[in-house]
């Protein structure tokens, strides 16, 4: 399942596109049509606890740790009205186009200074070296943290990451909540310090925002929102990009094809998020008893929206497994209906500036042989957890 899910994510949508599973102890949506009608019904199916699988109470020794910090409450995507909707109006003015838009020349600069690192090498691990901290560099300096606490963000965001994905011993968790509280605190002191000097940065807008709700966004709800924006920001972007780059790796006319007329890479990143599905799935409650795909659902269970089946449901998307960038259908990589991803435009133009910078910068452009493509251990989110890439050097291409 986490090498390619879809051969399985196929015969569930022939044989079975609603199903109940032990092991998840929850019904599995996998055809577009279904997932889609869930994701657009709020009303019925409820989005608390949608980011995990599991729900369990944390074991006494890390709920100490976690008690220090602030309570992980729904804030956002894990969140139904009235909650949500008043976070949601928060975080979308904060990340708004006239704001994402004024970044593009920083992004870019990144884009260009991370390949800096290590273009002379003419190989590269790519997921670490550029995937990753792309967007989560970019996502630190959007919210106006300054540049250099980057790195402890982003180990931050990796204990967050763990917290949330609940892998690992006891012992590991508890030093993961240690951080992760740290983190918590870190961001409420930023809150106060907006309070006290708002300036132009998104996290001025949320704070600002937030203060002039009635009442008034809590800290508790407002630092679970900021976690779930930057960690939101972070993983799928780099799932997005890293997929893209393998296809380009592995499609030398379609690089070329790309470098001659950039104006082809926004179709690329979205055929890029269909076949990858970064979040490859989340989850709802049923609010009341309800029919779907031939079975009933009771109010109470839950259910698996999984992303990754309806973009290859062939229904909608014909040969699904090849990668094709001329397709018309809207894929649901960003989901649908009330939740849709409030960070689609930045997403997207993210994974444009890589690819430019990509195309542009490393000719040649290649999978290492004999690697095998391993992803990331998670239910909720897919992406590479490493690749190695080849390209021509600048010293190779300047004498040729
Ligand atoms: C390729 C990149 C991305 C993918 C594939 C992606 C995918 C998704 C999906 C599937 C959802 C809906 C979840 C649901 O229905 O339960 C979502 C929600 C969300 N995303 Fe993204 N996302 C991406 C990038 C971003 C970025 C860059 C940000 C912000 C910095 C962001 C912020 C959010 C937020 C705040 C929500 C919650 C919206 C709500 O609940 O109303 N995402 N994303």
């Amino acid at each position: 399942m986490l090498d390619d899910p879809r051969p399985f994510y196929a015969r569930a949508r022939a044989e079975e596109p609603v199903f109940w599973s032990d092991a998840l102890a929850m019904w599995v949506v996998t055809r577009y049509e279904d997932v889609q009608a869930v994701a657009r019904d709020a009303a019925r199916f409820s989005s608390i606890n949608s980011i995990s699988p599991v729900s369990v109470m944390p074991p006494p020794p890390l709920l100490e740790v976690l008690m220090q910090g602030f309570p992980v409450t729904p804030s956002l995507v894990d969140s139904d009205p009235p909650v949500h909707t008043r976070s949601r109006s928060l975080v979308t003015k904060a990340l708004s186009l006239r704001r994402i838009a004024t970044f593009e020349p920083i992004l870019r600069e990144l884009a260009e200074r991370l390949i800096d690192r290590f273009v002379d090498q003419g190989q590269v691990e790519f997921v670490g070296a550029f995937a990753v901290p792309l967007p989560g560099n970019f996502i630190v300096d959007l919210l106006g943290l300054p540049r250099d606490h980057l790195e402890q963000v982003d180990a931050w965001i990796s204990h967050a990451a763990a917290i949330f994905a609940g892998h690992g011993t006891l012992e590991e968790l508890v030093e993961h909540a240690r951080h992760f509280v740290t983190f918590q605190h870190y961001l409420a002191d930023a809150v106060r310090d907006r309070r006290q000097n708002p300036r132009d940065d998104a996290l001025s807008d949320i704070v600002t925002g937030a203060d002039a709700l009635d009442p008034p966004l809590g800290m508790a709800e407002m630092i679970n929102m900021l976690v779930q924006t930057l960690f939101a920001g972070y993983e799928t972007t780099a799932g997005m990009i890293s997929a893209a780059a393998v296809e380009l790796a592995r499609d030398p006319e379609l690089f070329a094809a790309l470098r001659d007329d950039p104006g082809r890479i926004p179709a690329v990143i979205e055929e890029s998020l269909r076949s990858a599905s970064p979040i490859h799935a989340m989850y709802r409650t049923a609010k009341e008893d309800v029919e779907l795909g031939g079975v009933t659902i009771r109010a109470g269970e839950r259910l698996q929206l999984a992303f990754i089946s309806a973009n290859h449901d062939e229904e909608r998307f014909e040969e699904p497994l090849r990668f094709d960038p001329g397709r018309t259908t809207p894929h649901l990589a960003f989901g649908q209906g009330p939740h849709f991803c409030i960070g689609a435009p930045l997403a997207r133009l993210e994974g444009r500036i890589a690819l430019e910078v990509i195309t542009q910068r490393l000719p040649g452009l290649r999978l290492v042989p004999g690697q095998r493509l391993a992803f990331f251990p998670s239910a909720t989110a897919r992406r590479l957890a490493a690749v190695e890439l080849a390209w021509d050097p600048p010293t190779t291409s300047a004498s040729a």
